[in-house]
């Protein structure tokens, strides 16, 4: 996914666009461009690479722009297909994938269209042009009228210098008012501020912004009011503090956020109608991407454990093609930190018209997620800028646990006790420093390993996953007694394997992969609660989490990991906070 963000009003539009790039930064960052006018005339400045690489056009002329922070789709990473993209009067920056571009593309070189990019976007603006009679509005409508897709547009007419036009699709964009004029942008964090009056577009629904007025439109071209968001500044805010990346501050959040996240579930539990679903709830369907995937597998375990519910977890790009069985008395619990997440959104959407109720495991409040949703229980992790889930995942992991907690009592079951998680996560925290011993032996390795059973192959995958995006070291999460039929293969001398192991009815079973892997050379580092373990010879090194349920273990096993993950990718070089090729939400399919 872009990030996109535009500005009309009394100041300079070039500093307050790329400021708001910044704070955007993290939906994509492979290159770089603004637009500003003055009134008279326009100018473009785009770069590959990072916005400070545009730090020289801040001194722009022009009370009107646009900006864009793009994550690459169609079309390589080049100055060319960096936006904002111009076509005769009109220049946009559009965030998401136009499905038919290369039909509409075709037809357009075929009436003789000159493309200097290879983008969807241009495309868009081409259509734009051509619709062009003298209303921007009607123009924008009636291009986006042709398109298939996902689109977040700001469009700006050098024949109407004091307007831009907006348009929402599967994309998500707020407009309203601020900073001496109207705004723009992907998301809160680049506009939000105190004095500002901030709204969502909804999906098929435009905007016309000028310094002093903003109007919002249907597709029909009526008039529609909008309700201003609530949003609180502190959530949109977020700087490093003395630390040297998010990702490091946000696994010191980890703690605050299980407390305020558990305490969040107990006061919307209790003041919702969800538990009148709950008693009707027979089946759980869960749908998710990436790393909330996995908090997903780790809450099936859980509800199957203590609720005796059963339980399927589903990547959401798999489900949204498939044709699911949804008995009655269904509950589909869709889990995304971002709640922008496409393949996700498209999933709930096939469970909401094959009438499940929807359950969202959101953090980010107003995204789309929520408002496809029936119910929203809103993690509390606040924002989260590093790429690398962290903080989200805890997060999830506590507000599952605390709704299998609510459902276990619904159903008349006892569920373990989710008590004085904050402070084992403090105290594993400080435990986990000692993973920095590990890094040489991952930072030259050719692949790496983690392995464990039942919740903890959970948090293998998750283990994994975190090394990988961050570190580019090649690494797979496997179930420990799955090892021996296959994988086992790939294990050389010095391979590094992470075994976690927190369940003592399966602690030998996991323990005896670690036999077979250090019998073939493998260096073992081990996660446990289990001190036994911790000195054996097979084990080079070892992190002793405090004991807790083993079924909620993973709130705390994932932070070792974690801190291996990163301090492992700052030894490679790497930013962990901005990892190649990644996004922080992937609002494209
Ligand atoms: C996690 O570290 C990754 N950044 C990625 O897998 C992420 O979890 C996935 O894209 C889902 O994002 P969401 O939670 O915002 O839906």
């Amino acid at each position: 996914m872009c990030g996109i963000v535009g500005y009309v009003g009394k100041r300079q539009a070039a500093p307050i666009l790329i400021d708001g790039l910044y704070q955007l930064e993290y939906r994509g960052y492979d290159s770089v461009g603004i637009a500003v006018s003055d009134g008279n005339s326009l100018e473009i400045v785009k770069k590959t690479g990072r916005v400070r690489e545009i730090e020289g056009a801040r001194g722009l002329r022009g009370t009107l722009g646009i900006g864009h922070t793009r994550w690459a789709t169609h079309g390589g990473i080049n100055v060319e297909n960096a936006h904002p993209h111009t076509y005769q009067r009109i220049t946009l920056v559009h965030n998401g994938i136009i499905e038919n571009a290369q039909k509409l593309k075709q037809d357009l070189l075929q009436r003789g269209e000159i493309f200097s990019s290879e983008t969807d976007s241009e495309v868009i603006a081409h259509l734009i042009a051509d619709a062009y009679r003298g209303d921007l509005l009607s123009a924008v409508m009636e291009s986006c009228a042709r398109l298939d897709g996902s689109y977040a547009l700001v469009v700006f007419c050098e024949d109407e210098p004091r307007k831009l036009v907006c348009a929402r699709m599967r994309s998500p964009l707020v407009v309203g008012t601020g900073k001496g004029g109207a705004v723009v942008a992907s998301d809160l964090s680049a506009v939000a501020e105190k004095d500002a009056t901030l709204y969502s577009l909804n999906d098929g629904e435009f905007a016309q912004l000028s310094e002093t007025e903003i109007d919002f439109y249907r597709s029909s071209g009526d008039k529609i009011n909008k309700f201003p968001i609530a949003f609180d500044l502190e959530e949109g805010n977020s700087d490093l503090k003395g630390y040297r990346h998010y990702m490091r501050k946000e696994i010191d959040e980890i703690p605050d956020v299980l407390r305020l996240s558990r305490q969040k579930f107990d006061e919307n539990f209790r003041n919702s109608d969800f538990c009148k679903v709950l008693c009707q709830t027979e089946y759980i369907h869960i749908i998710a991407c990436g790393t909330a995937y996995h908090s997903g597998l780790c809450a099936k375990t859980a509800i199957e454990r203590i609720c005796r519910i059963p339980v399927e977890v589903h990547v959401a790009s798999e489900f949204r093609d498939s044709d699911p069985i949804l008995q009655s008395g269904t509950l589909v619990i869709a889990i995304s930190q971002s709640g922008e997440t496409a393949d996700t959104i498209a999933a709930v959407r096939l469970a909401k018209r094959k009438g499940a109720y929807i359950a969202a495991v959101v953090n980010v409040k107003y995204s789309s997620l929520t408002r496809l949703a029936d119910t929203v229980l809103y993690t509390q992790a606040g924002r989260e800028v590093a790429v690398a889930a962290t903080k989200s995942f805890n997060a999830q992991l506590m507000t599952l646990y605390s709704f299998a907690e609510a459902l276990a009592a619904v159903k008349g079951r006892r569920a373990p006790s989710l008590n004085g998680f904050e402070r084992k996560a403090l105290r594993t925290i400080s435990l986990s420093e000692s993973v920095q011993s590990w890094v040489p032996y991952f930072v030259g390795a050719k692949s790496a390993y983690f392995i464990g059973r039942g919740e903890d192959m959970c948090t293998a995958l998750e283990g994994s996953l975190k090394l990988k995006e961050i570190s580019y070291l090649p690494s797979e999460g496997y179930a420990a007694g799955e090892l021996k039929h296959g994988t086992l293969a790939l294990i050389e001398p010095y391979t590094p394997v992470v075994a976690i192991v927190t369940r003592r009815e399966i602690a030998q079973k996991t323990m005896n992969a670690v036999h077979e892997a250090y019998s073939r050379g493998a260096t073992i580092f081990l996660v446990t609660c289990f001190e036994e373990y911790c000195g054996m010879d097979e084990v080079k090194a070892s992190v002793l989490i405090p004991k807790c349920p083993p079924v909620f273990s993973p709130v705390l096993s994932a932070i070792p990991l974690q801190l291996l993950a990163y301090y492992t990718s700052v030894a490679r070089g790497n930013d962990p906070d901005k990892p190649r090729n990644l996004a922080k939400s992937v609002t494209v399919e």
